[in-house]
């Protein structure tokens, strides 16, 4: 076959944040008021899959999502592709067979295996599976975390797998606000998430325009980001020190921190439900009960809680947890990292 068709398929995990980004500093390069922390999830639960073709058949740039095609003119998805082609032509600018690549057009097609935009950081998987394919294709070495950056901040922490932070950077131009691996996914082989999908529905206040908000709005916020660097350097200690109960506990203090900006926020933003509430009540019931920080909970912009806790009591919580949420849906993972193939028909 001589079109030319060149296709990667990438998979890419979740994270969820234990230290919440929250406020952007510079709305177009995506550089965000704070640092954060997350932890890459497992593949099987809850990850997104992109397959990027070029081919000299195709005469126009195209995409689709879950099956239906989106607009490729897309501001964030114009930016990462964008940013991707200027890498790939500086590398490729000696070799005229390999820079024909970047006169073809490329189509991509993306699918979440979980519910897109109900607060499950759909698009931070999507964004780093498609950075991630992107630069596979293109043969874009080097960092990618700031390229993914730029389609959703929290994107970036999804290029690496296990434990990773955001830098927020100091930079204008946004060259020093990338994500960094402080522990790889083997580190701590007994850390389970348990993601609990209490609503599957899209939020109603998106991350942008919530964050928008807060900044604007928002005098606790003032307070948080003072906090965030302390809160940080915690946090990677517990981590690297393998300690549950500070990781926990900061963890917890976070979640309820980012919410309780949010409801500093005017008009406020309700990310949580009742059913929320109630999770965070099971667990310091669970914690209380068992005198030992033994799971801690996460939320981010949506009702559906991320529990964290060992291996060992996974047991304990998920027969907690079905009593007295017999209807939501479980899924349990662990740490994890993103994963690629390459088909090629020349
Ligand atoms: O990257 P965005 O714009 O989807 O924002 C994500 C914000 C939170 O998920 C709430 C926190 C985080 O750090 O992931």
């Amino acid at each position: 076959n001589n079109d030319g068709f060149l296709c990667v398929t990438c998979t890419a995990p979740v994270n969820i944040a234990v230290i919440k980004y929250w406020g952007k500093r510079n709305e177009k390069l995506i550089l965000p008021t704070n640092s954060s922390l997350s932890v890459t999830l497992g593949q099987d639960e809850l990850r997104a899959k992109t397959s990027v073709a070029v081919s000299s058949d195709f005469n126009e740039d195209k995409m689709w999502l879950n099956g239906k095609e989106q607009s490729i003119e897309n501001p964030r998805i114009q930016n990462v592709l964008k940013e991707v082609r200027r890498r790939a032509r500086k590398r490729l600018s000696d070799s005229e067979n390999e820079a024909d690549l970047l006169l073809k057009h490329v189509h991509i097609v993306s699918e979440n295996n979980f519910p897109t935009a109900a607060g499950l950081a759909s698009s931070a998987a999507g964004y780093a599976c498609l950075v991630y394919s992107l630069a596979k294709l293109y043969g874009v070495q080097g960092e990618i975390s700031d390229i993914a950056r730029q389609g959703s901040g929290s994107a970036c922490r999804s290029i690496y797998g296990g434990y990773v932070a955001w830098q927020k950077g100091k930079a204008d131009d946004g060259t020093d606000s990338y994500a960094v691996q402080i522990a790889p996914e083997t580190h701590w082989p007994e850390m389970r998430a348990l993601i609990l999908v209490v609503s599957d529905q899209k939020k109603d206040v998106g991350s942008t325009e919530g964050m928008q908000t807060t900044i604007s709005t928002s005098e606790l916020m003032q307070q948080r980001v003072q906090g965030i660097d302390k809160k940080m350097k915690l946090m990677t200690q517990a981590i690297k020190e393998k300690d549950f109960p500070t990781f926990a506990k900061l963890t917890m203090q976070d979640s309820n921190q980012f919410h309780a900006v949010c409801l500093d926020t005017y008009p406020p933003v309700f990310y949580m439900t009742d059913v929320s509430r109630q999770i965070i009540q099971l667990v310091h019931s669970i914690n209380d009960s068992t005198g030992h920080i033994k799971v801690a909970y996460t939320f981010d912009a949506g009702p559906n809680a991320c529990l964290y806790l060992l291996e060992k009591d996974v047991p304990l919580v998920v027969s907690v947890v079905q009593h007295y949420f017999p209807l939501s849906t479980m899924h349990i993972t662990g740490p994890a990292v993103s994963e690629y193939t390459l088909t090629s028909d020349d």
